[in-house]
Parts: C-alpha cells; sequence; structure tokens
C-alpha cells in the first residue's frame, strides 16, 4: 500500500506596505486567497499560502522620520497591525514574510548577485520620470500619458538621473512575448492581459533596481552606497520565503517544493510589476514561471473612490464594526461574491451589504438550514430520517443534481472564480427550497400515513443542505462549523471530494435546530 501524495499548490498576496494601515484592499486581498486556499487544502492538496509585509524604501524612511522612530521601529508596529488581521478575519496564511527579516535579505542579495554574475544586473546611468510617491520610473510615453503628474498622488512627475543598477529586461522582450503565447493563462483577467501586451509591443527599456538617494534597505552586494529598489527586493518575497535564494536554508528544506506559485493574486495596480518585470526576473534565474498572475479590479465605496476626506474610508476600524454587526463570515461572503475579481470595480456599499446578507445567507442558507431542522425536530423526533425510495413529486435526481453542482463549483474555484463556485453551491440550497415548496412535507405530514415520505423528502433536504455546506465551508467556516456541530457532521477535514458525495449523512444522525444569520436591521449597518 502507499499514500498518494498531494498535489503542492501555492497561492500569494502581495506583500503590503508598512507605511500604510491596513484597510479593505489588504483584508480584500488576503481574504480570496484564503478562500482558495482552504478549498484545495478542503481537496487534499498540500496547500502554501503566503503573505506578508514590505518593509523598505524610502517612503517607509520618510514616513519613520517624520514620526521621529527609527524605520525598523515603524516597520515592526504596521507589520504587527497586519498580522493582527490575519486573525481578525479568520485568513489561514501558511507563513507571514518580513522583507526585513535577515533570513529574506541575504537571499536577496545573493539572486541580485546572481543576476549580476550572469550578466543581466550590470551598472550603468539612468535618467527618467520619477514619481517618488510611489518609488516608481515612467516612460516617457507613459509619462506623457499622464501628464507628467502622478495619477496616484497628484504630485508632478520629477526628472531624476542616478547611477544604478541595472536589470536587463530588454533582453527579455522575444521571450516574455513567447510566453504570453504560449501561456495564454499567465495573466488575468484576460482585460489585463491585453494591457500588458498592449504596453509589452511599445518595446522594453532595462530597469533599474537600485537608489543611492537614501539607505533603508538591503544593500547591492559589494556596492554598500547603493540599496536595492524597493520593488525588486519585494517582489523577490515570493521566493526567499521558500528559500529558492539559500538552498542550505531551513526555509528551503521545508517550502521549496511550492514553488511555482499556482496563482499569484494583486491588484492591478502593480500588474507590470508581476506580469512583465517578475516573469523576467524569473526567466533570468532560471525558475520556473507562476501558473497565473490574477490582477484584481478595486473596492470604490458608496460609488465613489475611497478617501479619508470623504469619509467613505474602509479602514479596519470599518471593518471591525461589520464583523461585530454580522459576524466574520458574513463579511467573506460579501468580499467573495461581490469583490472586484473581474475587470471592473465593485461597490462597497452599506446598503448592497445588508441586501447580499439578507438575500442570501438570512434568507436562504440560513432559513433552508433552519426550516429543515425544525421539520426533522417536529416530523423525525430530531433524528435524520433514513431515504427509502419513495418520494411524492420534486422532480429533482439529487445524486445526479448534486454532483453536477459539486463539479461546478470546484472547476470555477480551479479558476478562481469565487463568485461562480459559491454560487454553484447556493444553487443546491436554492433548489432545496424549491423542492421543499413543491413537496409540501409540512402539508403531507398531516397525515401519519405519509411519514415515510415525509423521511424521505427530509432526509434529500438535509443531504443536499451539507454538500452544500461543504462547498461552502471555506467562505464560511464559522457558519458551517456551527452547522456541522449542530447536526453531528464531524468534519470534513481534507476530504472534500468524498464528502461531497451524495448519501454520506447517516441516517439516525441527531440533527438539532440551527439559526446560522441573524436578521439585522437595515439600520444596524455600519455608516461612516
Ligand atoms: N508593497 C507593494 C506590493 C509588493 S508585492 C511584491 C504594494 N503594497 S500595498 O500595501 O499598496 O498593497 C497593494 C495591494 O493591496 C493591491 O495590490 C491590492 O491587492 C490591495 N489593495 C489596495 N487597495 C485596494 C482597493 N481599493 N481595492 C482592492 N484591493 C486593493 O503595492
Amino acid at each position: 500500500m502507499h499514500a498518494m501524495t498531494a498535489r503542492h499548490r501555492c497561492i500569494t498576496t502581495p506583500i503590503y506596505y508598512v507605511n500604510d494601515r491596513p484597510h479593505i484592499g489588504h483584508v480584500y486581498t488576503t481574504t480570496i486567497c484564503d478562500v482558495w486556499a482552504r478549498f484545495m487544502r478542503g481537496l487534499g492538496d498540500d496547500v502554501f499560502f503566503l503573505t506578508g509585509t514590505d518593509e523598505h524604501g524610502q517612503k517607509v524612511e520618510q514616513s519613520a522620520a517624520e514620526k521621529g522612530v527609527t524605520p525598523q521601529a515603524l516597520a515592526d508596529e504596521n507589520s504587527a497591525e497586519f498580522r493582527r488581521i490575519m486573525g481578525l478575519f479568520d485568513l489561514t496564511n501558511d507563513a507571514f514574510i518580513r522583507t526585513t527579516d535577515p533570513r529574506h535579505e541575504t537571499q536577496v542579495q545573493a539572486l541580485v548577485k546572481r543576476l549580476m554574475d550572469s550578466g543581466d544586473v550590470y551598472l550603468g546611468t539612468f535618467e527618467g520620470w520619477y514619481d517618488a510617491g510611489q518609488e516608481e520610473y515612467y516612460t516617457e510615453t507613459k509619462a506623457r500619458e499622464v501628464e507628467y503628474t502622478s495619477p496616484i498622488s497628484g504630485k508632478p512627475l520629477e526628472r531624476a538621473t542616478e547611477e544604478n543598477y541595472y536589470f536587463r529586461l530588454s533582453a527579455f522582450q522575444d521571450r516574455l512575448e513567447a510566453l504570453f503565447a504560449e501561456q495564454p493563462g499567465l495573466v488575468q483577467p484576460e482585460a489585463r492581459r491585453n494591457e500588458v501586451l498592449g504596453r509589452l509591443r511599445e518595446g522594453l527599456q532595462d530597469v533599474p533596481i537600485s537608489r543611492t538617494n537614501f539607505a533603508w534597505g538591503i544593500e547591492v552586494p559589494d556596492a554598500p552606497d547603493h540599496v536595492i529598489y524597493v520593488w525588486i527586493d519585494a517582489l523577490f518575497n515570493y521566493i526567499t520565503a521558500l528559500g529558492l535564494g539559500d538552498q542550505a536554508s531551513d526555509w528551503y528544506a521545508q517550502r521549496h517544493q511550492y514553488w511555482p506559485a499556482t496563482v499569484q493574486v494583486i491588484g492591478k495596480e502593480i500588474l507590470w510589476f508581476h506580469a512583465v518585470i517578475w516573469p523576467a526576473l524569473l526567466m533570468a534565474l532560471g525558475l520556473p514561471l507562476p501558473g497565473c498572475v490574477y490582477a484584481h479590479s478595486f473596492w470604490i465605496s458608496e460609488g465613489q473612490k475611497m478617501s479619508k476626506s470623504l469619509g467613505n474610508f474602509i479602514d479596519l476600524e470599518m471593518l471591525d464594526r461589520y464583523v461585530e454587526t454580522f459576524g466574520r463570515d458574513a463579511l467573506r461572503y460579501f468580499l467573495a461574491t461581490q469583490g472586484p475579481l473581474g475587470a471592473t470595480d465593485a461597490d462597497f456599499s452599506r446598503a448592497q451589504f445588508h441586501e447580499t446578507y439578507t438575500a442570501d445567507l438570512v434568507n436562504t442558507l440560513g432559513n433552508c438550514t433552519s426550516r429543515t431542522s425544525a421539520m426533522i425536530g417536529k416530523y423525525c423526533d430530531g433524528v435524520c430520517p433514513a431515504d427509502t425510495g419513495a418520494c411524492a413529486g420534486g422532480g429533482v435526481e439529487w445524486p445526479e443534481f448534486t454532483a453536477a453542482r459539486v463539479e461546478a463549483a470546484t472547476a470555477a474555484m480551479e479558476r478562481f472564480d469565487l463568485a461562480g463556485s459559491i454560487a454553484a453551491a447556493m444553487s443546491i440550497v436554492r433548489q432545496v427550497d424549491v423542492f421543499i415548496n413543491e413537496t409540501a412535507p409540512f402539508k403531507l405530514a398531516k397525515d401519519p400515513a405519509n411519514a415515510e415520505t415525509v423521511g424521505n423528502i427530509l432526509y434529500r433536504c438535509a443531504e443536499a443542505l451539507r454538500i452544500a455546506a461543504c462547498l461552502l465551508e471555506a467562505v464560511l467556516p464559522q457558519s458551517v462549523g456551527n452547522l456541522r456541530e449542530a447536526w453531528s457532521l464531524g468534519d470534513a477535514g481534507n476530504q472534500l471530494g468524498q464528502a461531497c458525495r451524495w448519501g454520506q449523512l447517516q441516517p439516525g444522525t441527531s440533527i438539532a435546530k440551527v439559526a446560522l444569520f441573524p436578521r439585522v436591521e437595515a439600520e444596524a449597518v455600519p455608516a461612516g
């Protein structure tokens, strides 16, 4: 006998800047990665879910100076805030990398040294348009397009000259073009891929990868006046966390098998770094490329760009209030089903949150589970009936119907279509509602002669709901946990495929009443 080896899967979030405090954007990206990671673990895969903080660079140095603290102290404080959100929102990352960790720093130096030795990094002089707020250079075309003003901060771009180490990105033009043709799913969604292809056609220039005008960063090997550009430092986190820069490290021993990442999730504003510079760096190092770079769009708030002055900024405090009012699962559900996973931005509005919560969680999943368990309480003494086959009407081939929904939910999750996966699971719940209305067990139960039929109907309801719950557990871990407890279902563990097969629910199991999602009045939704 030999054990089946679990498939390795790796998912990453961007690493977050420590000069900002966490807000909905960070919670969103990390949450959708968490839903995917949980689902894949459920399927029995060996998943590595990585997140962390990006702690070097001029902005951190400046913010620290303004506050009168050292950059390291600022980084420590804010990185801790980011780690705190993992607990607050039930996020199950396997590692949290910090770029000030010496284990990251020494690997970054080793990786840069390898690029210097291969000639992919060289010393040269650079002049260009610089966005100081973003620590990013613009090409002439892009600078002209934005009228020499930062689209992010609104401040003028600066003309800057530097002696720098460069990454020979221009040498990767052909290889990148070939890559995008061969691996069309590398950059998603399609709209983002087209953007990248368009910009790629303008031609690639070498990119400076060192800075000399500040000190808060990793020194370039053998050139201590230069610190490594924060973006290069940051991109490398994805492989340093897995020890790929030091084969003698513990991280390598424990984690190297997780590279290449299955999916790297980012926001659309950092697409270029991840879709072009990152693959080129990996090619230069001779490392395999990720399966997919998925760039989601942005949350706006109440129809407008989030801003502190407009008072529509969804910060951690606001999210906490949502969690207090609706529970963590409700927030996760809203983010995963209503979020900007496609090419367009999504609106976080109080009304939409309330509507989604009430329609899907209270009126559908909550109501259907409570209705079913109440009937089993009333007509079957709280014990799961057996399905003996006879069943009046309803017209649903439950084993086939649920198997198709399970397959659809799994396939959607594979495509990182979280909303699609959740919709497939919810369609089972909706079908149970229809089935109850059509078969009317509450009417049949009035005549004791119908006891068997009623039992058969209720078994099918409970079993279908159990399967839907298994599929929803990745997004609703607490509520499904509550259901498991009330219905004595045990734990699906990493046997999701098996657990979703029809007929696993054992007759005789004690089914207690559940109320998963309390109704919340519209007035109780937190306001800014
Ligand atoms: N440190 C860089 C990333 C380096 S990765 C090698 C960075 N950090 S960040 O703190 O600004 O985080 C950016 C990420 O936060 C975005 O890519 C996105 O995942 C998330 N979001 C920030 N604001 C957002 C919204 N308004 N909406 C959705 N997500 C956004 O960039």
